[in-house]
């Protein structure tokens, strides 16, 4: 089943048919929200808000690991990360793009569930951090719902919660960083050591620090205004990619009245 974590601006998935929401505990405490579990498009899907339902989880404090597990425990083979980021190059603000490689700049985050103790010691290959599988799927739903998304990016992920100096943007840049993010890693690496097949679609909200109209400063306003016009594109490329998804289940038909939008779900 594919899951979809939703980042800054999709705290809420309004094309997901809500069948029930659940708190899962995980040896590693709580997600960051309960999961809503539902259909989208006619098939079983999972979503969940890694910035919590009320977007009050900074990205230094969620906790990835029990994020990850639950998603997996509940059966998700699948993970869609939508995440907003900076363009360093290629990309400008309003632009959905589909990384194909990243750079870890984060530290201090619980990064692993190989951690020692009684396990033996366990490296994962992570040469192509993305799952070349569902990368195809997703440029295939975005054709189908012709939707522009950029093919391949190299995603920076930082500490964050402050945005960058330009000249940390300019070493980013020269490492060959296409985009800057505050939520990247670890995700898609515990993503990799629990099997499960992972991509993330990038929003690009604004120019990063020094860059295009970023110049003098990083605007939040014009941050908060593309968020708002690009998750609509980013709510219809799900819509297309969801059946593509290989082995997805397809919902048990029932009266579309016995179901709710998420949109109109209070928070619990
Ligand atoms: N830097 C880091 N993370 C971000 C940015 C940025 O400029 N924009 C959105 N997320």
């Amino acid at each position: 089943m594919l899951a979809i974590i939703g980042g800054t601006g999709l705290t809420r998935l309004s094309t997901l048919a809500v069948r029930h929401r659940e708190v899962i505990r995980t040896p590693y405490g709580e997600p960051s929200a309960a999961l809503v579990f539902g259909e989208l498009a006619g098939y079983r899907a999972l979503f969940l808000a890694r910035h919590g339902h009320g977007h009050t989880i900074p990205p230094h404090r969620v906790n990835y690991r029990a994020n990850l597990w639950a998603l997996k425990e509940q059966g998700a083979s699948a993970v869609l990360a939508v995440a907003s980021v900076g363009g360093i190059r290629d990309a400008i603000p309003g632009d959905l793009v589909l990384p194909h490689q990243l750079i870890d700049y984060t530290s201090g985050r619980a990064h692993t569930f190989f951690d020692g103790g009684d396990q033996q010691v366990v490296h994962i290959d992570f040469t192509h951090p993305y799952s070349q599988r569902l990368r195809a799927v997703c440029l295939a739903g975005a054709k189908r719902g012709r939707i522009a998304l950029r093919d391949g990016g190299v995603y920076g992920a930082v500490c964050g919660p402050r945005l960058e100096t330009a000249a940390e943007i300019d070493r980013m840049d020269r490492d060959g960083a296409t985009l800057v993010g505050m939520t990247g890693m670890p995700e898609a690496g515990l993503a990799r050591e629990l099997g499960i097949d992972y991509a993330s679609v990038c929003v690009v909200v604004n120019h990063a620090a020094g860059r295009g109209d970023s110049t003098a400063h990083v605007s939040m306003e014009q941050i908060a205004n593309v968020l708002e016009s690009a998750m609509d594109k980013v709510r219809t490329l799900i819509q297309h990619v969801v059946p593509l998804v290989p082995g997805e289940p397809r919902a048990r038909t029932q009266p579309v009245s016995a179901v709710t939008s998420e949109s109109a779900v209070d928070d619990p």
